[in-house]
């Protein structure tokens, strides 16, 4: 099967203080099937946010190619939506404006996208807010209508940057249970970046852990559990275990580099 997102010895610099320039990511290479759910997880500062901006089209001057659907992508495009911690909504606009929005750019006619809107609201539970404001909503909501917005433009891949970081613990965990079942229901790829052990292990296929900067891919775990996950069996606490061990070693390197 052709993988639907490679990425070809991505290496990525910045410029810094002194006149060494900052590697942030340094040969990163991976492959993703459709419909796969892949998670990122390494210490903060090992160049996460940059992978996902690479693939985005949001980064530019950087080494190594993106290759979606076997096509090189440069710049942003339609194919590709990235949602990130503090959901991004317009303030001006209403809930299913803000999620039809992609189809009004599009030209898609205004009783086609509500619909379409409407749908895509039940499937994450608000469709009672389709009228209210973003300041109206819980941050939680807001998330929801954020995924939404996301789904409704229908990409071939969702990147997702520690899109629950900002939620309290339960709210957290009900929308992961949600993402999971969007992801399950419309078979989309997704590519998602976490702090969170548990919710890497709960959600994705494959675990990508990087390395302290410069981010180099460290090691990738298989998670071959069945849906819905138990986080108290002993398989699960077992891959929790050895995926604490490698991050806190690069933690540690962290730690160490910046003294
Ligand atoms: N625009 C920028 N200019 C200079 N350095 C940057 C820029 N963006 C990110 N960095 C640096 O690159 C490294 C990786 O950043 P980032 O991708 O945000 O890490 P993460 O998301 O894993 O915490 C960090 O050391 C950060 O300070
Ligand atoms: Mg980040």
């Amino acid at each position: 099967m052709k993988p639907k997102l490679e990425l070809r010895d991505i290496t990525k610099m910045f410029a810094s203080d002194n006149e060494r320039p900052l590697i942030a990511l340094n040969d990163i290479n991976l492959s993703i099937n459709e419909s796969d759910v892949v998670v990122i997880i390494g210490p903060s500062g090992c160049g996460k946010t940059t992978l996902l901006k690479i693939i985005a089209g949001l980064e530019n001057s950087y080494k190594g190619e993106v290759i979606l659907e076997g096509k090189s992508v440069k710049a942003p495009g339609p194919d590709r939506c990235m949602v990130s911690q503090m959901a991004t909504l317009l303030p001006w606009r209403t809930v299913i404006q803000n999620v039809e929005f992609s189809k009004e750019l599009l030209g898609i006619p205004k009783a086609d996208r509500k619909k379409e809107s409407l749908e895509y609201l039940k499937l994450v539970g608000l469709e009672q807010f389709a009228f209210s404001y973003p300041f109206e909503l819980s941050g939680g909501m807001r998330q929801r209508a954020a995924l939404a917005a996301a789904l409704m433009s229908d990409p071939e891949i969702i990147l997702l940057d520690e899109p629950f970081g900002a939620l309290d613990a339960q709210t957290r965990k009900d929308m992961q249970e949600e993402l999971l079942r969007l992801l399950q229901r419309t078979k989309k790829t997704a590519l998602l970046v976490t702090h969170s052990i548990e919710e890497a292990i709960w959600l994705s296929d494959r675990i990508v852990i990087i390395t302290a900067r410069p981010g180099r891919v460290k090691e990738v775990v298989q998670v071959n559990l069945p849906h819905p996950r138990n986080r108290t069996s002993s398989e699960f606490i077992e891959i929790r275990k050895v995926i604490s061990e490698m991050i806190e070693e690069e933690v540690k390197l962290t730690k160490r580099n910046h003294v």
